[in-house]
């Protein structure tokens, strides 16, 4: 997966066997996975129990669809694309034919495992069962489903469509084969799948930004720094350089002897920080070493001189590609 970041609506045809998708629920995210799947070649077929939303999902999805076209992000005609999708009030309808089923209704478990008690029902038993769940564990509601080995969390990040990654979050009772069938699907959309070794409290996504939240809030409640100071420290700062580089490739070019030598120098510093939020849990010496070890053999380069040369290229393409963007959501309001 190496497309540019503005590749996402323009994903190579579908690689992968499933040709047709259900989406269930028609709100933010499904809306935009349906954009990412039509996108990608595949027939989309939504379902919504909200007449309301049933009435505007496609009318949603071709205004969203027009931005990309504007911004040079749409492979094919926007009615091309539209015309993969469709939106029904039937589920029965809607998951007719398919290979796989996105589930993006509200976050409630009651919800989730009855709606996944249908689905086992009403789909054979080589379709996967994605839910998009930010925080409930497919363990919790599909545990007692004869065909749980199929049942499987696709969390995405909002909107797809943008930001290329997805968290595959098999159970315990989650089949290979269904993990194998939802990677290639993501991958063969246009995201990465980040593929999760075992079920974890708010996944990987989630568990960063709570990190972040948890200082940040702690930050403002002793008056460090002001809530909209720490956005932009952010936004400017250190989101800038993750949209290049994670942090973990940071520690490295960040540091003359890259990250053992950040280790040794940052690690107790970072350690008594910790202590004082009260989280005592010093990275290892066997931690860094993994860690180093992945990120040297991730980068180009074999000397950190270079590997720094070309986060700095990066860094200067990326600001000159900013260079007119106007942000939208950092004028002050004059009323
Ligand atoms: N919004 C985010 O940032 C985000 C990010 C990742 C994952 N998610 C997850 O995606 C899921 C959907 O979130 P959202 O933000 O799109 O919510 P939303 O409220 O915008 O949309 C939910 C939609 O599902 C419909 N719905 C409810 N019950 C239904 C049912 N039984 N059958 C069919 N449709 C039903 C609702 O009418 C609504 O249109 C949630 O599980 C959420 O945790 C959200």
């Amino acid at each position: 997966m190496d497309e540019s970041p503005l590749d996402t609506a323009e994903a190579a045809p579908h690689a992968s066997a499933v040709d047709s998708v259900a989406v269930v629920g028609a709100g933010s995210i499904g809306i935009a996975w349906a954009i990412v799947f039509a996108c990608a070649g595949r027939r989309v077929q939504m379902q919504e129990v909200d007449p309301a939303r049933r009435e505007i999902a496609l009318g949603e999805a071709k205004s969203k669809l027009h931005e990309l076209e504007a911004g040079g992000l749409l492979r094919e005609p926007i009615a091309t694309v539209l015309s993969r999708i469709s939106v029904s009030g039937s589920l029965e309808e809607a998951v007719a034919g398919v290979g796989y089923v996105q589930e993006c209704i509200i976050e409630n478990l009651e919800a989730k495992q009855e709606l996944f008690a249908r689905l086992d029902a009403l789909t054979p038993r080589d379709v996967v069962l994605a839910s998009s769940t930010s925080t409930i564990m497919a363990s919790r509601f599909a545990s007692d489903l004869a065909g749980r080995d199929r049942c499987i969390v696709v969390h995405p990040a909002n909107p797809p469509y943008f930001l290329r990654v997805a968290e595959i979050v098999p159970a315990p009772f989650t089949s290979e084969s269904t993990v194998s069938t939802t990677s290639e699907l993501l991958a063969s959309s246009g995201l990465a799948p980040i593929l999760l070794k075992q079920e974890i409290e708010g996944f990987v996504f989630n568990r960063l930004q709570g990190a972040l939240l948890r200082e940040a809030y702690c930050l403002v409640r002793d008056e460090i720094v002001t809530p909209v100071e720490l956005d932009t420290l952010v936004r400017e700062g250190l989101g800038l350089r993750w949209s290049l580089i994670g942090p973990f490739t940071t520690s490295e070019l960040n540091t003359r002897g890259g990250l053992r030598r950040h280790g040794e120098v940052l690690g107790p510093v970072y350690a008594r920080i910790g202590i004082e939020r009260a989280q005592e849990d010093p990275w290892t010496p066997e931690t860094i070493e993994q860690v180093a070890r992945a990120v040297e053999n991730s980068l180009p380069h074999r000397s950190w001189e270079d590997n720094v040369r070309e986060r700095d290229r990066g860094m200067i393409q990326l600001s000159s590609l900013l260079k007119h963007f106007e942000n939208p959501l950092t004028y002050h309001r004059t009323d």
